[in-house]
């Protein structure tokens, strides 16, 4: 069939040529093969189809209330879109490449199936605000699944911590013994990063929520539409204030995967304490089976995978973002092609960052934690070393003479293979003539924990009471499920 027939065909809606680009008219030969396949996009946008549903929809109201459709009109594109949406539910969409993208894809259909009506719901509307509209309500549904999980792994990790309130363990600075730390205490700094993520991401889903559509090409439509209608049936908060910003930025995406970097940053930096405490070396823990694989050759293997694939997907979490800063850097305004080249990185974004929080979700709440090992390992490293200088400042000496005398001790120690704790009370006078007996219970792991007994300190009350705090900003704040994105 001629290009010409294809474009100019009025009521051949039901016969549509097999290749039609939709820009026909103006073209004298048919795009390339090759061109046609490597300008596709409907491979990976096919995901955007309920959010372009979604908007062709509230967008075709929105042309029926200012009078550019009528009643009619309006009603056989809701029904046609009502079909096309369960075909695709259905997996019976015939997905086609020389339609290119997911929007032309289904207006293609929803022409063939309602006819003439069909060709008119592009009025007022381009591709290049549909396309930012779409991303917008596909990557809100995809904060709001991020954002559950999120607070998923918050709650279970509160409740561990609960748990483990008077748990102790050695604190690393260095990843050098440092002073003993409560577990609940090393949960909860955990949780105070996650807590920031999500503020970030609660933050760029304000920003995300603006609506592009009525920007049409770049520069607005000559139809009298209404924005405020088409923007309160999407649920959009606010109105792009400006047709060429709104159809080329895409800093909202870029700030998402920035977001996204972050958590990703931060479950590495978890997932590397897991899998330390998961090594012979430490056994601090233990990961049910369910969450680990073994070894095809090493029978004795059982490996933090859940934990290792984790960190290692914050790589590609980051190349996301360098990724679509870098893509965004030279385009002059209005929209450029390029912009279709933003889609598989924030796709990829939102599923690595969707399924590392589940995964993390799921994983950490579960772990077996070894009381014991953590206990010894406090024991080791002089933990309490700070404690005694501290408990000799009490009795009025200088704080650096005593960081010096307790050096002298730890030495002693030492070179005796024992403990501070182990020391007589005749040899720790020997060091400093203000020690008395009181000094023993300075140098136990409870006594050093439950002196830190300050906002923010490492305290077993302190860790009660940030526990209960995590509590009441779940129940101010709760964050409910999402069913799809
Ligand atoms: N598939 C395109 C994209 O992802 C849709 C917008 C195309 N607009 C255009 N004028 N070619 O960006």
């Amino acid at each position: 069939m001629s290009q010409e027939t294809q474009s100019n065909g009025q009521n051949n809606a039901n016969n549509a040529p097999e290749t039609s680009a939709l820009w026909g008219g103006r073209f004298s030969e048919a795009t390339d093969a090759f061109v046609q396949v490597f300008t596709a996009s409907v491979g990976f946008d096919q995901r955007l189809a309920f959010a372009d549903i979604q908007g062709s929809r509230a967008h075709a109201q929105m042309l029926v209330e200012v009078g550019v459709l009528t009643q009619e009109e309006g009603q056989s594109i809701q029904d046609g879109l009502n079909q096309v949406e369960q075909e695709i539910r259905n997996g019976e969409f015939q997905w086609r490449v020389d339609l290119e993208d997911v929007h032309m894809n289904i207006e293609t259909r929803l022409t063939q199936l309602i006819g003439i009506n069909g060709k008119k719901l592009h009025t007022g509307r381009s591709r290049n605000d549909q396309v930012a509209t779409d991303i917008r309500l596909y990557l809100r549904s995809a904060i709001d699944a991020c954002l559950f999980q999120l607070r998923q792994l918050q709650k279970g990790l509160v409740n561990l911590a609960e748990e483990h309130a008077e748990t102790i363990l050695p604190g690393f600075t260095h990843l050098q013994v440092a002073q003993p730390v409560t577990l609940g205490h090393h949960l909860l700094a955990w949780t105070a990063m996650l807590v920031r993520d999500e503020e970030r991401l609660v933050q760029t889903r304000q920003r995300v929520n603006f609506m592009p559509l009525g920007s049409a090409a770049l520069a607005g439509t000559t139809f009298p539409i209404n924005r405020e209608i088409t923007a309160k049936l999407l649920g959009f908060e606010g109105i792009c204030d400006n047709s060429l910003d709104a159809v080329s930025d895409r800093d909202f995406a870029i700030e998402f995967l920035s977001d996204a970097a972050m958590v990703m940053m931060h479950l590495s930096r978890m997932s590397e304490e897991v899998i330390l405490w998961m090594s012979a070396q430490f056994q601090f823990i233990d990961l049910p089976d369910r969450f680990c694989t073994g070894s095809s050759i090493m029978p004795q293997k059982k490996n933090p995978d859940v934990a290792e694939l984790v960190r290692g997907k914050t790589a590609r979490s980051y190349g996301h973002l360098m990724g679509l800063l870098t893509l965004m850097k030279s385009q002059p305004l209005a929209y450029n092609k390029d912009n279709q080249e933003d889609k598989e990185p924030l796709f990829d974004g939102i599923d690595t960052l969707y399924n590392s929080l589940m995964s993390f979700a799921q994983m950490l709440p579960a772990m077996k934690v070894k009381k014991e090992n953590m206990r010894k390992a406090a024991l080791q490293g002089f933990s309490t070393a700070t404690d005694l200088a501290d408990y000799l400042v009490r009795k009025n000496v200088p704080f650096r003479d005593a960081h010096e005398c307790v050096g002298s001790a730890v030495a002693h120690a030492q070179a005796h293979n024992c403990d501070l704790s182990d020391l007589s009370l005749e040899t720790l006078q020997s060091f400093s003539g203000v020690i008395e007996q009181d000094v023993f219970e300075v140098l136990t792991l409870e006594g050093s924990v439950a002196a830190r007994d300050h906002l923010g300190g490492t305290a077993p009350n302190q860790v009660r009471a940030s526990v209960a705090r995590h509590r009441e900003r779940f129940e101010r704040n709760p964050i409910s499920e999402v069913n799809e994105i």
